[in-house]
């Protein structure tokens, strides 16, 4: 009996602890939560306590609380301390951490108290504070915010918490980027990497060459588009100065000595040929880069480093170095004269003199550099700090010779990467730290950065990318892994979710949504489509083209099935916890003379792109507007020709085939496809060619169908052959390489 009520007692304990622990959802997790009796309440007669050193950060706090809940605090600091109702900063020593972005935040019935080591810390204490607030519906006009007691002990594992917004594939407004900064700042990131130059823009001001933002930061298509924008010194200024009231370095990426056709563009004898060159449209590495045999190259890169520095008080610049070709370099007499000159052996060492060049010259300005994992081929700069992309191998090797490190590998920190190979629980996995590393070489891991590239992700799309990963991110770069658990996490993200919604973040899915098993029945000629919903507490709602919506999965449903009897297009929704996100997914289906009919190829298709095996080309499921994702069949440096048997003569209306263009890729429509009908199989009778009028340098991805509609003509089987163009033109960054064909479906009619 006395153990059953022990037991009982300590069930009890538990389910309070947890129905209190749930009001606490902090992101990112603190390191110590100790959850207490009661209540604080905030009212219009809450002050808030505050000294010279913490006055904005009171103000910010106090902005946010009447921004969100239009409820005024008091703030006085002359008035003296009150007995209670007060909310006081206060900058003391901690006694568990030195850290000077630590905290600790304690809140009792009768005051709210944050102490901390720097303002730094304050400020994460109101982050902390802010997500306890409440969250319920109708915000405004609120009389009293009711927050938990609570008592929480916090500071960061790592120093160096960052995104890199690339601004330059797609411009980002200046209030977006001030928005991003406050997100950052929601969720204690302290680093905003802004990518402002590349191929395809040049987006910072630079007053002694105006060009730069005159010419290069305006890309023209074909068409006549003209796509840019830029940052004018000013704007530059208020981004930085605002950034900082937020505790977030700006530590800008001026990118040399690739990836610079919108400055070569410009200054075209600053590149090895000597141009002329547009400013970039495609996606790519482009192989005109600065030249390392002229002076003037680095006279234009020191000129512009010191208007840089004067606009950015960061300790950081972050000078690119990665995807630099060598192709012009080889080529060039100047840059093969300073191989020379300098004694040195390749062209790998040319590029470590120029960045070791531009080193020594930001050195000399009392800044330091940090580049891409690319600077340690052909030798490290003395004091260069790595950002390691390519996987961790730049940072064990960098790390282990004493430069400080910044591990942010494409596996787990590229959000430009689709949901389904970077879902949220696997960026929660991340752990920056390489375990190759000892402890002395651990000191040089900084941290690591999320990266945002936008060559697929204008403005409009960027939270869909960022949240929810964000919030995994910056438990990654904040809590230590002792305290890091998915599922708990999870919990907390659910919750989250509504603080997301009242700062307008469009966020998008967790993980890959569903998987769809369709099953054709010939007899029937119909699907029945079953969709197995992979992502925990999504709701996923079927809509037809023709019939409006089909239905949705009840809650805690996760596989249910629909039918089709007809070709049809259907569009899945998703929401979460009643809010629809913006992010839908079409695919679609077709019911024709050709779904289930054997193709016979005649070059195999590719073991990369197997579009789902042999019969994917008629299994009616078409392929959708990513070529890579799995549904498309490829066909590199071959034509491509199949035969499809109806089994009987049959009446031939209609004959089409789709195929991928993505000219940032080596995926390209064919030349033209030339279409064949027999009775025998022996004896084929071409019926017709399709060819398409597409620009190439038009950086979307596209999916058309090459249709031929025919009158009397008949057959039982169809023969499809498509001509390969086999090489990538001249002006295409990937000039030269091997053209791929991506097929999917056929559709007989
Ligand atoms: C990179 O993604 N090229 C650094
Ligand atoms: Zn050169």
């Amino acid at each position: 009996m006395k153990n059953l009520s022990v037991l009982l007692t300590a069930f009890l304990l538990t389910m309070n602890l947890t129905a209190q622990i749930n009001k606490i959802n902090i992101i990112p997790k603190p390191q110590e939560i100790k959850v207490l009796d009661g209540n604080f309440i905030i009212n219009s007669s809450t002050r808030i306590l505050f000294d010279d050193k913490t006055e904005m950060i009171a103000k910010y706090f106090a902005d946010e609380v009447e921004g969100l809940y239009e409820l005024k605090l008091k703030f006085d600091k002359s008035s003296g301390k009150p007995v209670d109702n007060f909310i006081e900063l206060r900058l003391a020593k901690l006694d568990y951490s030195s850290n000077k972005e630590a905290y600790h935040l304690n809140i009792a019935k009768d005051r709210i108290l944050i102490t901390a080591n720097e303002p730094n810390g304050i400020f994460y204490g109101i982050q902390s504070l802010r997500q306890l607030l409440p969250v319920e519906k109708d915000l405004k006009n609120k009389k009293e915010l009711t927050l938990p007691a609570v008592d929480i002990k916090d500071f960061p594992r790592f120093v160096h918490r960052g995104l890199n917004l690339d601004c330059c594939r797609h411009f980002m407004e200046k209030d977006f980027v001030k928005r991003y900064i406050d997100l950052l700042a929601y969720h204690k990131m302290n680093v905003l990497h802004w990518h402002l130059t590349e191929d395809q823009a040049w987006r910072i001001e630079i007053k002694k060459y105006p060009e730069l933002t005159e010419i290069g930061a305006f890309r023209k298509y074909d068409d006549g588009t003209v796509y840019g924008g830029f940052y004018t010194q000013e704007e530059i200024k208020e981004v930085v100065e605002y950034a900082a009231s937020r505790f977030i370095t700006v530590i800008p990426e001026i990118e040399l000595p690739g990836h610079s056709t919108a400055a070569i563009a410009t200054y075209p004898h600053l590149s090895c040929t000597g141009g002329p060159f547009d400013v970039g449209t495609l996606w790519g590495i482009y192989k005109d880069i600065y030249c390392a045999g002229n002076e003037e190259t680095f006279t234009f890169l020191e000129d512009v480093l010191s208007e840089v520095i004067e606009l950015f008080p960061s300790t950081y610049i972050h000078i690119g170095g990665d995807e630099a070709p060598k192709d012009r370099w080889k080529e060039c007499a100047k840059c093969q004269q300073r191989i020379k000159d300098e004694g040195l052996t390749d062209e790998h060492e040319l590029q470590s003199y120029f960045i070791t060049r531009m080193e020594r010259f930001l050195n000399s300005k009392g800044r330091q550099i940090i580049g891409w994992d690319e600077i340690l081929e052909g030798g490290l700069a003395p004091g260069a700090t790595v950002q390691s992309w390519r996987g961790t191998k730049g940072a064990i090797e960098a790390a282990k010779m004493g430069h400080d490190v910044i591990v942010s590998p494409t596996s787990h920190c590229y959000f430009d990467y689709p949901i389904e190979t970077t879902d949220v629980p696997k960026v929660y996995s991340f752990d920056p730290v390489p375990p190759e590393l000892d402890a002395e070489e651990v000191k040089h891991v900084l941290g690591t950065e999320g990266n945002m590239w936008t060559e697929y992700a204008p403005q409009e799309e960027i939270d869909d990318r960022l949240f929810p990963r964000l919030l995994a991110f910056s438990e990654v770069a904040w809590t230590y892994p002792a305290e890091k658990d998915y599922e708990p996490f999870r919990l907390r993200m659910q919750q989250h979710y509504k603080r997301l919604d009242c700062l307008g973040v469009e966020y998008g899915l967790e993980s890959k949504p569903f998987e769809l098993i369709p099953t054709y029945n010939q007899f029937s000629r119909s699907f029945l489509i079953q969709v197995d919903i992979l992502q925990k507490d999504l709701s996923v709602y079927v809509i037809s083209k023709h019939k409006g919506p089909m239905m949705s999965n009840p809650l805690g449903v996760t596989r249910f099935n629909f039918g089709l009897t007809e070709s049809d297009e259907i569009k899945f929704q998703f929401s979460k916890g009643g809010k629809v996100l913006a992010k839908s997914y079409i695919r679609n289906f077709s019911i024709n003379k050709a779904t289930g009919s054997k193709v016979v190829l005649t070059y195999p298709y590719s073991e990369r792109f197997t579009g789902g095996g042999d019969n994917a080309l008629t299994d009616g499921v078409r392929g959708t507007s990513n070529y890579r994702d799995g549904s498309w069949q490829g066909f590199g440096m071959t034509d491509f020709e199949a035969i499809v048997d109806l089994e009987s003569v049959t009446d031939i209306n209609k004959i089409t085939v789709g195929f991928f263009t993505a000219s940032s890729s080596l995926v390209v429509f064919p030349e033209y496809v030339e279409y064949f009908v027999s009775d025998d199989k022996e004896n084929f009778k071409s019926v017709g060619k399709v060819s398409k009028e597409f620009s190439l340098r038009d950086p979307t991805w596209l999916s058309e169908d090459f249709s031929l509609e025919l009158s009397n003509t008949s057959g039982r089987y169809v023969k499809m052959f498509a001509k390969n163009p086999l090489t990538v033109p001249d002006w295409h960054p990937a000039a030269g390489g091997k053209v791929w064909l991506m097929v999917d479906e056929i559709v007989i009619e």
